[in-house]
């Protein structure tokens, strides 16, 4: 037997007035696999992650969890489903122990179930010594571990948790990365990030969300060989086509050159090399040196570099 899909987006577009938010977002997540979605801010995860959880319908396209469609079979979806949204709304007066129960309630859990299944997130979420404690008293990574766990109480097969360790400390941020690791295997767990080293850590699979459009989709090990590796660009250079050629491929770092004539001496290249400012310089110094005319030298977007540039939010130490 197959792996059961517990999370499908198809073609998902969210316009909010005449802005595309979001535009033909697809993908899928199997069965107990945790799957990071990067982007950095206003790329659209928020967007993606409210339709996934039924608060609002996508303008077109569909999604289902565990199999039901979030729209016309909105409340199996959402029992289906916990979510973690960016700002958890906690009722801050309240006591957790208190809060938990009341969004069991809401989510028709009642009596001896409720208690049995409160202590167990408590539990899990390592709440012990706060059960009692009143939410307005708690730090930003302990409520984070309180939206946690109302996510979790209704032992929903699918998690969708919007930016679980955005804004709490780097011991806090370890735990919650645990936490949260510790809740896969079983469930299937998409989760927010803008932070690439966090989905090497935690996720199996990396969907690179950027301007509401998917730009890649991979495991994490496979995204980082594409960053760390190659770059490609590209050269106008009036000068000796062949003499050219053979001067950028003695060049340490360049991994291959393809040329064209371009007719009154100058000649376009394009070179595969090492990525790194320090590659560039030496291929513009490498030409000037010889005396021909530099005309160009650009390196040729590359999407995915164009993507992680943006998004090398740097963690705290
Ligand atoms: N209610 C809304 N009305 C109008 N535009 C919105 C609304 N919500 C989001 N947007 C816009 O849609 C785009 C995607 O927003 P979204 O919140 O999904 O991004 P995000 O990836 O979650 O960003 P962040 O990392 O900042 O949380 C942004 O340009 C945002 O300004
Ligand atoms: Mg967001």
């Amino acid at each position: 037997m197959s792996t059961p899909v517990m999370i499908e987006a198809s073609h998902l577009t969210k316009y909010y007035g005449d802005f595309p938010a979001i535009t033909d977002v697809s993908f899928s997540a199997q069965k107990g696999e945790i799957l990071g979605f990067l982007g950095p801010n206003a790329a659209g995860k928020t967007t993606t992650m409210r339709i996934l959880t039924g608060f609002m319908p996508p303008s077109s396209g569909a999604a289902s969890i565990a199999g039901y469609d979030v729209v016309t079979e909105s409340l199996e979806a959402r029992r289906h489903v916990g979510y973690l949204p960016e700002t958890v709304p906690l009722y801050t007066d309240m006591m957790v122990k208190d809060y938990l129960h009341f969004m069991g309630t809401i989510r028709g859990m009642e009596g001896k179930a409720i208690q049995r299944r409160i202590s167990d997130v408590i539990q899990i979420c390592r709440l012990e010594e706060y059960y009692k404690a009143h939410i307005a008293k708690l730090s930003k990574g302990f409520r984070q571990r309180v939206g946690v766990a109302q996510a979790i109480l209704h032992e929903p097969e699918v998690l969708v948790l919007d930016e679980p360790t955005v804004g709490i400390d780097p011991i806090q941020v370890v735990e919650t990365r645990q936490l949260i690791k510790s809740l896969g295997g079983e469930r299937t767990i998409i989760l927010s990030t803008h932070i690439l080293p966090e989905v090497s850590m935690i996720c199996q699979r990396v969907i690179i969300i950027h301007e509401g459009e998917i730009v890649a989709m991979d495991t994490p090990q496979a995204l980082a060989e594409r960053l760390q590796g190659a770059e490609r660009i590209q050269l106008e250079v009036a000068g000796p086509m062949g003499q050219v050629v053979r001067t950028l491929r003695a060049i340490p770092g360049v991994q291959d050159v393809t040329f064209t004539d371009l007719g009154d001496r100058r000649s376009a290249y394009s070179v595969i090399s090492r990525r790194g400012d320090e590659m560039r310089a030496n291929l513009a110094k490498a030409v000037v040196e010889q005396g021909w005319g530099l005309l160009r030298l650009e390196t040729v977007s590359m999407s995915l570099e164009e993507i992680f540039l943006r998004l090398t939010t740097t963690e705290e130490a």
